[in-house]
């Protein structure tokens, strides 16, 4: 049976209080990923048709947030959640099979959530399934109104509810599977007949029991999953339950996180056993770091592959290779295609940007590395700088193995020293 996804996007995210128009609130990253991400990367495993994402404010942005992975559907003027879907009908609207609907701001909701979600639909024959939770503080969203058997009857969304149902505790999750078929057949009967002139996806519930549709409810167990992004409080709160999920899941698999709340891990991220990872270090992108590695405090690594036993601290490394055996920092930084092999050590405020840095070679400290390549086993002394850039082009530094480059030299390129040269200090 064909599974199609929607996720709902294209809303304005007001509550961000943002000054930038450009920016949609599913663009917002926890982790230095975008919300939007996060739902993506959770329904993907569930579609075998297309998932679809509804943008509208701020819609050239999430489109190259999403379009490597979903269909792009513009919704223009954002008047509801219900118009919302509507605009998926001219792709969707004849197709058997089911589509989940989920919203863009949810980054909790995990794959295995949606996938026991997806099933109850199946084994319990509904056209329509509604994801609900009870929350303590039901305020902001949809109260899901039961009739005396206990069955759903319809969603009372908040500035619509009665003093008496805006104490209900049990809320609309906002994640809703339905029979493909009879979404767009009863999306065209929803009404702005409401307080906030919008077409609500959520009255289908009522217009699908007027048809005699069969409706279900799926109460969460973790009500976390759930947590929308409204505000930058709720961001917040959100990126935190998500760092301590991250890291724990880390623990679990054999790396020590000496302070699991102090340390920011990207979901991207992959680290091997035995590693430890010291309090202040943010990790993120597409960074490997490989078996027993010590992570001291306060590093920045992002798009980083670390092989094994490396002690890095105090760093700032992106999008470069380290070996294994290397020692890097306290303060050095890599700003890019750097390649480090093994066994070197790499000092304190030693910049790097396109180095080749081959094996036992050593900067300890105070020097500009850039566009060079340093052989085997060569020292670069302290306050060593290559003067890559003219004003106009960058150059290349070529220096050979076992070279000792003395403190205070200034290698201009384009320039070659070779295996073996001694250059003195100044
Ligand atoms: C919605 C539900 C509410 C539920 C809550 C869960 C409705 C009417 N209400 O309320 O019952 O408890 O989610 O979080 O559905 N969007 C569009 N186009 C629009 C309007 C919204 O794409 O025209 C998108 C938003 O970007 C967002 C999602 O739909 O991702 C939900 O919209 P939002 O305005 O946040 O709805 P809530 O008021 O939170
Ligand atoms: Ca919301």
């Amino acid at each position: 049976m064909k599974t199609n996804v929607i996720i709902l996007a294209a809303g304005k995210g007001t509550r961000m209080k943002s000054l930038d128009q450009t920016r949609s609130k599913v663009s917002y990253p926890i982790l230095g990923v975008p919300l939007v991400r996060y739902v993506l990367e959770a329904v993907k495993p569930l579609v075998n048709g297309e998932i679809y994402t509804i943008v509208g404010f701020g819609g050239e942005v999430t489109t190259t947030l999403v379009e490597n992975d979903a269909k792009v559907v513009w919704q223009h003027e954002q008047k509801g959640t219900g118009h919302a879907v509507m605009q998926v009908a001219p792709y969707l609207q004849n197709e058997e099979g089911i589509t989940l609907i989920v919203c863009g701001d949810t980054p909790l909701l995990t794959t295995e959530t949606l996938r026991n979600f997806v099933e109850k639909h199946w084994q319990n024959h509904h056209d329509l399934t509604v994801m609900t939770a009870i929350l303590s503080q039901p305020k902001g969203y949809g109260r899901i109104i039961r009739n005396e058997a206990g069955f759903v009857e319809e969603i009372v969304e908040q500035a619509d509810a009665t003093e008496a149902q805006r104490l209900i505790k049990e809320v609309n999750a906002g994640v809703y599977v339905f029979d493909n078929k009879k979404l767009f057949e009863q999306l065209q009967f929803l009404s702005t007949d409401n307080k906030q002139g919008e077409l609500y996806l959520t009255d289908l519930i009522k217009l699908f029991k007027k048809n005699h549709y069969v409706v279900g409810a799926s109460i969460l167990e973790d009500e976390n999953e759930m947590l929308g992004i409204n505000d930058r409080v709720q961001l917040a709160e959100a990126a935190k339950l998500l760092r301590l999920r991250i890291n724990r899941k880390w623990m679990l698999a054999g790396v020590t996180f000496e302070d699991p709340e102090h340390t920011y891990i990207g979901p991207f991220v992959k680290l091997a056993q035995d590693c430890i990872i010291a309090p202040g270090n943010v990790i993120v992108g597409q960074t490997s770091i490989g078996i027993a590695n010590l992570i001291g405090p306060n590093n920045y690594l992002e798009n980083m592959v670390i092989g094994d036993h490396n002690e890095i601290t105090h760093s700032h490394l992106v999008d470069s290779t380290l070996g294994n055996d290397n020692h890097v920092g306290p303060f050095a930084r890599m700003r890019g295609h750097c390649e480090v092999h093994n066994h070197t050590k790499i000092g304190n405020f030693v910049e790097m940007k396109k180095v080749v840095f081959d094996d036992g070679a050593k900067v300890s400290h105070l020097t500009y590395l850039g566009d060079a390549h340093v052989g085997e086993k060569t020292n670069i002394g302290c306050g060593t700088i290559t003067a890559n850039y003219d004003g106009v082009n960058k150059f290349h530094t070529e220096i050979g193995k076992d070279v000792f480059i003395g403190s205070g030299a200034t290698l201009i390129a384009p320039i070659t020293v070779a295996d073996g040269a001694f250059v003195a200090a100044g």
